[in-house]
């Protein structure tokens, strides 16, 4: 007998990146009462969770990824009272929240590292993170050749207490963010007690920062190729990396695991980047992450075939060890796929593009953005959404060197100018102050002029749309129930450059590239073509949901 769905399995996230999406005290950061004064906007989209970044306690090194205290709201986002005031509209409005867990690092303000930079070597407060004596006579070189992702040395040497150079500490990301030590106990009776602040707030479950990070091969090995990546891996197929996706990582996601299932239904999604997804796919087996990120479906460009096998490969690989896949295009790492999509050759991920990049072209991208939604959203399991996206947001591409906040960029000296184009303030008015984002037009991004185009009253109940397509999508998605349905291709409605499948009495068809086809008979559920039902013929770069 099949088993009761459960609502993770194709529950569409929308991810809120609290600092940009709304500012309810006007000082230009985004904060909890503007997410609770707009949460209802939410509603009308049709998701059914958010993801928030974080929100914790924090220096704001690396926009709160560096947190100095898990079981807080930093003040610039507001104070535990209002989280429970969002949680409870979320709640009465039928939005599951989850959280953002960082447990490979914390801020270097974390009173758990302070105290090791106070205690003595080799004490139980240092073997908390990840301390070595350097190499070289006096210890002055690195303990190994490992860069960080966001560029430099992957190493940090302290002032011990008696104000001599001492040891090393490893940090994968910025200096201010030291690695954990995952072989030690007290590190993982921390995080269970993290877990459960949280799930005894009432979260639905986390989304889990850099899964694939916190355990390190033994003797910390040299690397033989730095690639400063998520996944650090060039070849796909080459062997174990010393710091991504090593096995004794499984014994920490079976331990947070076992925390999720003292509650009820609750779900936990890693942030995993792994070379492959067979790779993946061991994240999300019985007893460990309920889902993890697809990113090889993030990276895979608008390409009939590429898509192909990479859905194909997800439904195998997943399916494999009983998981639903999910699929996601944008997130606040990646250049947004409005931009990405407008592109030939699309930039590094993580590099980012600044004033003197290539410029992308942007009806291009608006064309293929909306095409790759709505393939993406017919498919089944779970979809992770970024804010803006369903107004079509593009990333801010000409960023001056003067705003930028990322550490990639100050790291690379301005060589990669990092992650601040995608997680610029959204748009809501078209002609109030920083487009709706506040009330005083403060914001900590600069945002660039096109986003008056794109601010959502200028969308809202037009017809064709990028926010009417999303909502169409996602109510059609949710009364055919495509989430928990099963894919079939159905190559018999396809032709050499289009693409077509079924899912739950839905035929999604999408055109790739080159000549108009011709449309199945059939009710029209949903098109990215607003003019559709004039011509009767699907152009390039258009996908259609036609009732069978
Ligand atoms: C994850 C986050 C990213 C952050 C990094 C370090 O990749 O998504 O934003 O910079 O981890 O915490």
């Amino acid at each position: 007998m099949p088993t009761e769905a459960k609502w993770w399995q194709s529950a569409v996230i929308y991810q809120i990146y609290p600092r940009s999406f709304a500012d309810g005290d006007g000082d230009g950061m985004g904060d909890l009462k503007g997410i609770t004064q707009r949460l209802d906007s939410l509603a009308s989209l049709g998701i059914d969770a958010v993801w928030f970044s974080p929100f914790f306690r924090s220096p704001q090194k690396d926009a709160g990824y560096d947190v100095s205290d898990y079981k807080d709201i930093d003040p610039l986002f507001g104070t535990l009272g209002d989280f429970d005031t969002m949680l409870e509209k979320a709640t009465s409005l039928g939005i599951r929240v989850i959280v953002d867990l960082v447990p490979n690092h914390s801020s270097d303000q974390h009173a758990l590292f302070q105290a090791a930079l106070k205690a003595a070597p080799n004490s139980p407060e240092r073997d908390m993170y990840m301390f070595r004596d350097g190499k070289g006579d006096s210890g002055e070189l690195a303990p190994n050749n490992w860069e960080s992702v966001f560029g430099g040395q992957a190493w940090t040497r302290i002032t011990e207490p008696n104000g001599e150079l001492g040891q090393w500490y490893l940090h994968i990301f910025d200096s201010s963010q030291p690695d954990f030590n995952w072989e030690n106990e007290a590190v993982k009776l921390e995080f269970d007690s993290v877990l459960r602040f949280w799930l005894d707030r009432g979260v639905a479950g986390f989304r889990i920062d850099v899964a694939h990070g916190m355990a390190k091969a033994p003797g910390l090995p040299d690397l033989k190729q730095n690639l400063s990546t998520m996944t650090g891996l060039e070849d796909k197929n080459s062997q174990a990396h010393p710091f991504w996706g090593q096995d004794a990582v499984h014994d920490i996601n079976r331990r947070f695991r076992s925390v999720l299932d003292e509650y009820d239904d609750r779900a936990m999604c890693g942030e995993a980047w792994l070379p492959t997804i067979e790779k993946m796919a061991k994240w999300v087996r019985p007893g460990e992450y309920h889902q993890t990120f697809n990113f090889n479906y993030l990276e895979t460009p608008w390409d009939k075939a590429k898509l192909e096998t990479v859905v194909n490969e997800s439904l195998i690989g997943f399916g494999a060890v009983g998981a639903p896949s999910t699929w996601v295009l944008s997130n606040h790492d990646v250049i947004r796929h409005a931009t990405r999509m407008g592109y030939d050759k699309v930039p590094k991920q993580g590099d980012g593009i600044g004033p003197n990049y290539p410029q992308p072209d942007e009806a291009k991208g608006q064309r293929v953005s909306r095409a790759a939604t709505a393939f993406m959203l017919g498919l089944p399991g779970g979809a992770y959404l970024y804010q803006g996206e369903e107004l079509g947001l593009p990333e801010h591409t000409t960023i001056e060197a003067k705003y930028r906040e990322d550490p990639t960029f100050f790291r690379t000296k301005g060589e990669r100018v990092g992650r601040d184009g995608c997680r610029v303030p959204i748009p809501w008015e078209a002609h109030e102050p920083a487009f709706g984002f506040n009330k005083t037009g403060e914001s900590w991004l600069p945002q660039p002029a096109s986003y008056q185009r794109y601010a959502r009253d200028t969308q809202e109940g037009i017809a064709g749309s990028t926010l009417e397509l999303y909502k169409r999508l996602l109510k059609v998605r949710k009364e055919f129930d495509m989430g928990n349905g099963e894919l079939i291709w159905a190559p018999e409605h396809a032709s050499e450059n289009s693409l077509a499948y079924k899912n739950n009495g839905v035929l999604v068809l999408a055109n790739f590239t080159g000549s108009a086809i011709s449309m199945p008979a059939g009710e029209l559920l949903a098109t990215t073509q607003h003019d559709l039902l004039v011509e009767e013929v699907l152009e390039h770069d258009q996908v259609v949901w036609i009732k069978l």
